[in-house]
């Protein structure tokens, strides 16, 4: 079956997500990214959607072997933000119509950390509500795996959404990147007990990991709908020198197209089967290309998350190499996104949290049965 036929049907096979994601005709390659694009207009309209991106501190107690903020990482200035400078990073978001702030961390489970990310995401909350955004902006978490407990503090305290990877579905794959200590069993326990507890919930892989098959990435897929997730963050696998595997730098310098590709072709395959999902075009596009993210968003994704880390830390949060807007100030990365975005004929969405239509759907749904 060629690709324009696979591409008329409605349901895919894991087959036919592996061919899709194979393509290397630039024609086949156009056609997928132009029907995704129409499933994203269909299901979620043309809007792109700003979180401003905080990344709080780089303290983490995981060795995962990619990142470079890992525990073992010697070379890495430490660096925690106050509870005032986080504050005052997500009401400038708020000012700016960014109507979601996703704090970020490294890993950490004491509860000095847990206090202070709980006051943290209620002082955010009360320190946004204005006129536009009557509930304060959305606070969406990125900070791993934590108990369902301390998720559940996280969620009484106005936090709506949490990020947690599962950077392969592969259980193979999965334990050649992370220590023993960690497991796809506990990282899949915590995607389901943050949608028990009422969190939109969103997970993502990483494109490229030395050893990953079209088959792996389809299965990725595959695995994101089985776990019904809202939302989509995905990127290129990026060598960090500092880590365990910079032994694959030659691998990455020479499959670096590859990947790039690989990486929009993901997400395009991720729109047309899971459809009504917020996807996230990501930073790490833009380290492999310099209009990365543009791409990312021509190939069906609705998200960009603008920089908004304080410019004198941004070089202490390093997870991968080259990565972009080091130095230039809030301001002006807004300034070039919007810009680039208009040029693609999209528009950008102001004072909006930019819930997963998936979340929604599936809420209308659930009472809906209930009312039955
Ligand atoms: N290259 C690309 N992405 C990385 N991440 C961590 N290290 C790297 C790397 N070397 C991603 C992981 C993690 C997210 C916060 O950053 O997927 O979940």
């Amino acid at each position: 079956m060629n690709i324009k036929s696979i591409l008329q049907k409605d349901n895919f096979t894991r087959d036919d997500i592996i061919r899709l994601l194979i393509a290397d005709d630039p024609v086949d390659i156009e056609l997928i990214r132009e029907k995704a694009e129409q499933a994203l207009l269909y299901k979620c309209g043309s809007k792109v959607f700003y979180r401003g991106l905080v990344e709080f501190s780089n303290n983490c107690v995981c060795d995962c072997h990619y990142c470079g903020i890992r525990k073992s990482n010697s070379a890495v200035k430490r660096f925690m933000l106050s509870k005032e400078e986080i504050i005052s990073a997500a009401r400038w978001c708020a000012e700016q119509g960014y109507g979601s702030v996703v704090l970020q961390s490294g890993e950490r489970h004491d509860a000095a950390f847990v206090d202070f990310v709980e006051e943290v995401i209620k002082e955010i909350k009360s320190a946004t509500v204005s006129q536009k955004l009557p509930k304060g902006a959305g606070v969406t978490l990125s900070i791993g795996e934590q108990s369902p407990q301390v998720y559940e503090r996280f969620f009484k305290a106005g936090a709506h959404r949490y990020l947690l990877r599962v950077e392969s579905s592969s259980p193979q794959l999965f334990s050649s990147i992370h220590p023993p200590s960690q497991s796809l069993e506990k990282r899949t326990g915590c995607l389901s007990a943050l949608k028990r507890i009422g969190f939109q919930v969103g997970t993502g892989v990483m494109i490229g990991l030395p050893g990953q098959t079209a088959e792996n990435l389809a299965d990725d897929i595959l695995f994101f709908k089985k776990m019904d997730v809202d939302m989509i963050g995905m990127g290129p696998y990026i060598v960090h020198r500092d880590t365990p595997m910079n032994v694959y730098t030659d691998y990455f310098n020479i499959n670096r197209d590859k990947i790039y590709h690989t990486s929009l072709l993901m997400i395009a395959v991720c729109r047309l089967v899971l459809k009504d999902v917020n996807i996230a075009s990501t930073t790490a596009l833009q380290a492999l290309r310099d209009d990365g993210r543009e791409m990312g968003l021509r190939y069906g994704a609705n998200i960009i998350m603008p920089q908004t880390t304080p410019v004198n830390v941004r070089r202490d949060y390093l997870l991968y190499e080259n990565k972009p807007f080091l130095d230039e100030s809030s301001e002006e990365l807004r300034k070039q996104l919007d810009l680039r975005i208009l040029s693609l004929g999209r528009e950008t969405a102001l004072d909006d949290w930019g819930d997963s239509k998936h979340f929604s759907t599936e809420i209308k749904w659930q009472n809906a049965e209930i009312k039955d």
